[in-house]
């Protein structure tokens, strides 16, 4: 087995661990405004990890000058993982209402600067293609933040995936409709069955890549990924091994898997 291949950073509670990113965020915005280096995106997730972290990240800009956080609004612009195919953008379960109401709004960022794959198209595969353009059109990603599906997804990349998949429609698994089946009423057949998502070749492409993992519902995955000798078509995430500047962000409750 190769070293881990990833810089731990470990907290004993939720709250510590989110304090913690949303500063380390926050450093990295002031950085990239005072640089004027908005050249490359962020990449963002949605999901309930991140819910927390965009509540405090957005506690922390809020506090900077009004002349500050204009600067950062003119200099956004991000790109999310993924999209759920078939839910309008209004609807409150889809990754384009969450990242409005989480990020968008409170920070008062423009739609176009904040973007996600358009889940409402017909043509999905026409979709992730023009996404994927206008992904790279703008240089890839710079700093990807990322959550941990509970079979080991990351975006809405399934197992089993490769590393050389791009941004494209998938089908969803089961286990993903059952893990999200809670932002649908607790019915797994309401989740749409179809998402566009980046792949791992879009991802594995960025810069730094911050990995989120909290609570004990995510202690079996996680103890599978850190135990991972090598990456594995079955646990997508592993394929961050491969990457070389991965922060793996988790609190104690994560962490504690036998
Ligand atoms: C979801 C999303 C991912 C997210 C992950 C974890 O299905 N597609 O982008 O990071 O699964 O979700 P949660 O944070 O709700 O556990």
């Amino acid at each position: 087995m190769q070293g881990f291949p990833y810089r731990l950073e470990q907290r004993s509670t939720q709250t510590a661990l989110i304090e913690a990113l949303s500063e380390h965020l926050e450093r990295c915005l002031r950085q990239r405004l005072q640089a004027a280096d908005f050249t490359k995106p962020l990449g963002l997730a949605t999901g309930r990890t991140m819910e927390p972290l965009y509540a405090a990240l957005v506690r922390r800009l809020n506090r900077w000058p009004e002349s500050d956080l204009a600067a950062l609004r003119r200099g956004w612009l991000s790109f999310n993982l993924d999209e759920y195919l078939g839910l309008q953008s209004q609807d409150p379960r889809s990754y384009r209402w969450f990242m409005d109401h989480h990020l968008g709004h409170p920070l008062g960022l423009s739609t176009s600067a904040l973007r996600l794959p358009d889940g409402t198209r017909d043509d999905g595969t026409a979709s992730a293609c023009s996404y994927a353009q206008e992904l790279q059109q703008q240089g890839g990603i710079g700093l990807q933040l990322l959550g941990l599906g509970s079979n080991g997804h990351i975006g809405f990349n399934e197992p089993p995936c490769s590393e050389d998949l791009s941004c494209r429609v998938v089908t969803l698994s089961d286990a993903t409709r059952d893990q999200n089946a809670a932002m649908f009423g607790g019915d797994a057949a309401a989740v749409p069955a179809r998402a566009i998502t980046l792949g791992l070749q879009e991802i594995l492409a960025a810069d730094e890549i911050h990995l989120v993992v909290t609570g004990a519902a995510k202690a079996q995955i996680l103890g599978a990924l850190m135990k991972a000798p090598e990456p594995d078509v079955h646990l997508p995430a592993s394929w961050l091994g491969r990457h070389g500047q991965v922060w793996l962000w988790a609190d104690a409750d994560a962490l504690n898997h036998s």
